[in-house]
């Protein structure tokens, strides 16, 4: 056998045998959750988007380790948090004047910006890429814990790689506990889906992946088919967003009947709509509009398959706005 021998890292050996705390976000909660970072450990925590797994994103080691607990394909970057601008200098080569301009607007928000990266900012961080993604998120527990770490924290979903986002600490510790070492618990996700991931390296923004921040926000008309998210977004190309039930995209007004008709053959059927269920339908959540559906979203794909449903069929909503992220989401889900 010798030095051949297939030796399993010990992240994997310690798989899901850790102890994952919860913490809170009091000041020593949120100091002790810092430390763990400082330390090349993992903690997740909450964003005004979905929760992040952190990690020291200077610390090839410690970004190592989120791949190989989220198992995600080692050539999907990860985004790079910080609770100001001040970091930004650090991470990238240059901050274009367009960069400087989104910067003002959305930061912090759910905006992420794609430049140049510099060299110290770790291959394992950047997907092997030249360019690195960075984002100043808006929510006060995240800020206060990126602070305490005082290093950038590389933070992907907290989620398995190809499952849904996760909006709760509950839906983190279902993906992830035993597998980290803490979870910060700051309730309910806001926005629900990701941010909106744009290549400012040019004059013009490029959106690369569709979010919480829409086109018509970033005057962002028209852009050219091709050089959007496929090419220039590995994430946006692997398998995404997906419950274990198959989920079915209905038209707008025809939802309630599509889950009707299914229930009626027998099959265990959740909805998600502007509608009330009818009898023998599973109702995962109503809303009015894009913003809503945006937000109970994840949650309700994570409770349909708590209930064991087989299908859970979703209202469709027009395809601009926050509704672009949202049907982007809801078509991979159901491909
Ligand atoms: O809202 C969010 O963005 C959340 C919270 C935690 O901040 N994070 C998140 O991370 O959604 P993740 O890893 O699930 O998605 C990151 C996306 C992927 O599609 C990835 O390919 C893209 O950002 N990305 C990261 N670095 C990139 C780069 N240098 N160039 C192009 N795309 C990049
Ligand atoms: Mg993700």
């Amino acid at each position: 056998m010798g030095d051949r021998e297939y030796r399993p890292s010990l992240t994997a050996l310690l798989r899901d045998s850790m102890h994952t705390r919860t913490l809170t976000a009091t000041d020593a909660d949120l100091a002790t959750a810092g430390d763990l970072l400082r330390a090349g450990r993992l903690v997740a925590f909450p964003t005004e988007t979905v929760y992040g797994l952190g990690a020291n994103a200077l610390d090839p080691e410690a970004v190592r380790g989120v791949f190989e607990v989220k198992e995600r394909p080692a050539d999907n970057p990860l985004i790079v948090h910080l609770p100001d601008l001040d970091g930004l200098e650090r991470l990238v080569r240059e901050v274009t004047p367009l960069a400087g301009r989104i910067a003002a607007e959305f930061w912090p928000g759910p905006l992420t910006m794609v430049l140049e990266a510099r060299p110290e900012v770790p291959k394992v961080t950047t997907g092997g890429l030249t360019t690195v993604a960075v984002r100043v998120p808006d929510h006060p527990v995240a800020i206060a814990l990126l602070r305490m770490a005082a290093v950038p924290v590389a933070a992907p979903s907290a989620n398995r790689s190809g499952r849904p986002s996760p909006t709760t600490a509950a839906h983190v510790m279902a993906d992830l506990a035993g597998r980290i070492d803490a979870v910060v618990d700051g309730g309910r996700c806001v926005f629900g889906i990701e941010s909106t991931v744009v290549d400012v390296r040019g004059e013009h923004p490029v959106v690369l992946r569709e979010g919480a921040v829409t086109r018509e926000d970033l005057g962002v008309v028209e852009q050219r088919a091709g050089a959007s998210d496929i090419d220039a977004s590995p994430g946006t190309r692997h398998r995404h967003y997906q419950p274990s039930c198959r989920v079915e995209i209905a038209p707008a007004g025809t939802a309630a009947a599509t889950a009707a008709g299914l229930a009626g053959e027998g099959v265990s059927v959740g909805l998600l709509a502007t509608c009330e269920p009818p009898p023998d339908v599973a109702g995962l959540g109503r809303f009015d509009h894009a913003g809503e559906l945006a937000a109970l979203l994840y949650a309700a794909f994570r409770d349909g398959e708590e209930a064991g449903l087989d299908v859970i069929v979703v209202e469709a909503v027009p395809d601009v706005g926050v509704g672009r992220a949202v049907m982007d989401r809801l078509r991979r889900a159901s491909a």
